[in-house]
Order: C-alpha cells, then sequence, then structure tokens
C-alpha cells in the first residue's frame, strides 16, 4: 500500500537548517512537509554550540521565533583568546559596531518547532529508506516508510536539510558532486555542569597541554571543553580529571574564579572541515550540515546553515512569489560563497589554538608569533571579530 502527498517543497531533516527553512516559507504561504529520521524530543535532545551572529538572529527574527531569544539570550561585546595563560581580549563591539547572542542550538530548535506546530507543519518523524528520485525532472518526488507503509511526497522542490549523515547528498551523482574534506587528528570533550561560567566572555584558550574553551548557556549554566584524542574514551574522563585538566589549561588568572561541579552531560565530539559541491543538482537544493561541516571553533556551524537557509528562502520566495528564478540559479555559487568563507575561519583559528600531534617546535613558535601578532595590531584584532560576529550574506 502506498499513500501520496502533494506539496510544494518537500524538507527532509527537521534540524535547525529544515526547521527554519519551513518557517520562512510558510511565512510567505509556500507549502511544506518536513520529515526526520528521528523525533521531536530526540533532536531536541542534541547539545551543540549557542554563539549567534547578528545575521542568524535576524534570521530568526523574520521567522517570528526570537522572542525568547531576544528575553533569555545573552549579548557578548566580545570573547577572549589566551595563550599559556596570557589572555588578550578582541573587543568585537569596539571593532565591528556589531554584538554576537550566546543562546542555545537546542532553544533554537525548540522556538523553531513551536512556531511550526502552532501553526500546523505537516511533520513526518521516525521515518525510514528515504529517498529523493526524478530530481532532474520538474516532478521530483521523495520516497520514505513509516510503520511500515509507503509513502511518496510529490513536489516542485527537494531541500535536502539532512546534515551530514543524511541521503540528500548522496542522491547527487559522483560525477557531479565535489568534496573537499579535512579530518582534525582531535576531538572536543565538551561538559555542561550547573555552575556559574568562570568569565562572563567566551575565553579560547591554548595551552602546552592542548586547547580548552569556556563557554556557557546561561548566568547560571556553563559549557566547558577541552581538547582530547580522537580515540578518546570517556570512561578515561571523570569530573575530578576534567577539572583538574580544564583550570590546568585556562591558566591560573582565569580558572581562579572557575567554580566546579557535577558534569550533567559529557560528550566527545570528532572535528571535520568539510565541503560539498555544487549545493543545487537539479530540483534539489543542499543547505546546512547536509552541504558542509566546519570544526566548532567558532561556533560557524549553525550560523553558515541560517545564511544557506536566508539565500534558499529568498530563492524560492523569489520563484513562486515574483516568477523571477535568478536566485535560484545563483544559490550555489552565493552560498558556497560564504560557506567557505566560514571554513577559513574556521580552520584558521583552530590551527592557531589546538595543539597539533605531528607539530614541530618551529609551529608551536608559529603559534605564538600569530597570537602575539594579533595582540599587538589592532588590524588584526578587527579580522577576527570581523568574521567573529559573521560576513556579510552576500
Ligand atoms: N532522512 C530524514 N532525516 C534525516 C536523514 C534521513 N535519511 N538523515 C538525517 N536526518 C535528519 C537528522 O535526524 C537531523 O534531525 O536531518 C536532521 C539534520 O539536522 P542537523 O544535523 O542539526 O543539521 P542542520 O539542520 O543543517 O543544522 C546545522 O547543526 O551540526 C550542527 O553545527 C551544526 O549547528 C549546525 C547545525
Ligand atoms: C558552545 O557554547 O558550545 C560553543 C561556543 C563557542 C564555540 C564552540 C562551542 O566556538
Amino acid at each position: 500500500m502506498s499513500t501520496t502527498i502533494k506539496t510544494q517543497v518537500c524538507i527532509i531533516g527537521a534540524g535547525p537548517s529544515g526547521l527554519l527553512l519551513a518557517q520562512l516559507l510558510a511565512n510567505s504561504g509556500i507549502d511544506t512537509v518536513v520529515l526526520d529520521r528521528k523525533d521531536r524530543a530526540y533532536i531536541e535532545g542534541r547539545i551543540r554550540a549557542g554563539v549567534l551572529e547578528q545575521g542568524t538572529v535576524t534570521a530568526l527574527e523574520e521567522a517570528g521565533a526570537a522572542e525568547r531569544l531576544h528575553r533569555e539570550g545573552l549579548t557578548h561585546d566580545g570573547f577572549e583568546l589566551a595563550f599559556d595563560g596570557i589572555r588578550h581580549r578582541i573587543d568585537i563591539a569596539a571593532l565591528t559596531g556589531k554584538t554576537v547572542t550566546v543562546y542555545g542550538q537546542t532553544e533554537v530548535t525548540k522556538d523553531l518547532f513551536d512556531k511550526r506546530y502552532a501553526e500546523g507543519q505537516v511533520f513526518y518523524f521516525n521515518v525510514e529508506d528515504v529517498k529523493p528520485t526524478n530530481l532532474k525532472s520538474d516532478q521530483p518526488a521523495v520516497h520514505f516508510t513509516k510503520d511500515g507503509e509507503n509513502i511518496v511526497v510529490e513536489c516542485d522542490y527537494v531541500a535536502g536539510c539532512d546534515g551530514f549523515h543524511g541521503v540528500s547528498r548522496r542522491a547527487i551523482p559522483a560525477d557531479v558532486l565535489k568534496t573537499y574534506e579535512r579530518i582534525y587528528p582531535f576531538g572536543w570533550l565538551g561538559i555542561l555542569v550547573e555552575k556559574p561560567p568562570v568569565s562572563h566572555e567566551l575565553i579560547y584558550a591554548n595551552h602546552e597541554r592542548g586547547f580548552a574553551l569556556a563557554s556557557m548557556r546561561s548566568d547560571t549554566r556553563s559549557r566547558y571543553y577541552i581538547q582530547c584524542g580522537v580515540n578518546d574514551d570517556l570512561a578515561n574522563w571523570s569530573d575530578d580529571r576534567f577539572w583538574e585538566e580544564f583550570a590546568l589549561r585556562l591558566g591560573p588568572d582565569a580558572a581562579a574564579n572557575l567554580q566546579t561541579g557535577p558534569s550533567f552531560e559529557k560528550s566527545i565530539a570528532p572535528l571535520r572541515s568539510f565541503v560539498a559541491e555544487p549545493m543545487r543538482y537539479g530540483n534539489l537544493f543542499l543547505a546546512g550540515d547536509a552541504a558542509h561541516i566546519v570544526p566548532p571553533t567558532g561556533a560557524k556551524g549553525l550560523n553558515l546553515a541560517a545564511s544557506d537557509i536566508r539565500i534558499l528562502s529568498r530563492a524560492l520566495v523569489e520563484h513562486y512569489k515574483n516568477n523571477n528564478d535568478h536566485y535560484m540559479d545563483t544559490y550555489s555559487a552565493t552560498a558556497l560563497a560564504r560557506v567557505w568563507k566560514g571554513e577559513r575561519f574556521s580552520w584558521q583559528l583552530s590551527a592557531l589554538m589546538h595543539q597539533f600531534p605531528d607539530h614541530s617546535p618551529f609551529e608551536r613558535k608559529m603559534q605564538r608569533a600569530e597570537f602575539d601578532y594579533i595582540m599587538g595590531s589592532e588590524a588584526a584584532s578587527r579580522s577576527i571579530a570581523e568574521n567573529y560576529v559573521g560576513l556579510p550574506l552576500e
């Protein structure tokens, strides 16, 4: 037995990319169906970075999902880089006139889900065997099964918002798709703890024992990370060991304010840079992690996803409202131009702030010289600041 559904845009993936796209299209009266192989509780449970560029905040405002963000998000005017305990503040507000907002991706996802539910979005969760077909024709379709039933979504366009492990990117023939990748020789061990942050701004620290990051979710909840081995086992990391290592890497000055406690979440994430080109194939459009991954240094993942969606929603709205396909035709090139700049910044900050197993004392000296240069140069500090707050959409 099979059921056929019709919609204008079939969105594969209910992460932040898929949800934001569904909302921005709904605002213009464009009909969508959203499917995900997981369910809402699982998606909302994913812990990810939490620094939003102003452009991302604007997109959430346009989506009508920024009310709680404005109430609970923390506005940050700067952040710190530290090297062997020496601290340098990047005053992003003074250097760029812009700020960033600290608000967890989990909360962004919840807000978007609430809004989509309130407006009656059609969702299919826990779907299996998702398969986009006929992508080169003007009658694409997405096939899947749910509870053993075969379902076909017939649509005008397919939005591949299904993350790095999704099926959309793989639907592009190998002779069309070109991928670029770098896998880093370390991971990040992250914890969440119900204690006030060690500092009211983020601190990215490079220490001879490895990288550490002091971040937060609120005035009472902290998110802390340390660089660890790629194959490190969580079982090796008791809270006590984490705190000892974290304090050492932050340096005595910052660590003097550290409040420790039991972690309520602890996980290890690998670091990867990845880009797939093109981001359009026929009537399939890729967005977010389906098309690109950045290492978390600089927190660009969600922000790049949001900028893809701003570009893609404009393209679809122009198509449906004004019969104008210019932005559809330029989507891939426009999105990729910004993606590559985000990749470059995340790669540069990762290279500056971590200990690489294959580094010689020379490379260590190069990192230190770069840090000293940034400390002494307003131009260098501004360059970091302008990337951190987010480059223009195009
Ligand atoms: N079929 C349907 N849904 C799928 C499939 C599939 N075959 N594969 C994956 N998905 C779903 C996942 O369950 C997930 O909910 O697609 C969604 C993708 O969501 P994300 O991985 O969060 O990707 P995206 O929405 O692009 O968000 C980007 O997430 O990884 C972070 O740093 C990144 O913050 C950035 C953000
Ligand atoms: C986080 O708060 O989880 C976070 C913040 C900044 C980063 C990465 C992660 O660069």
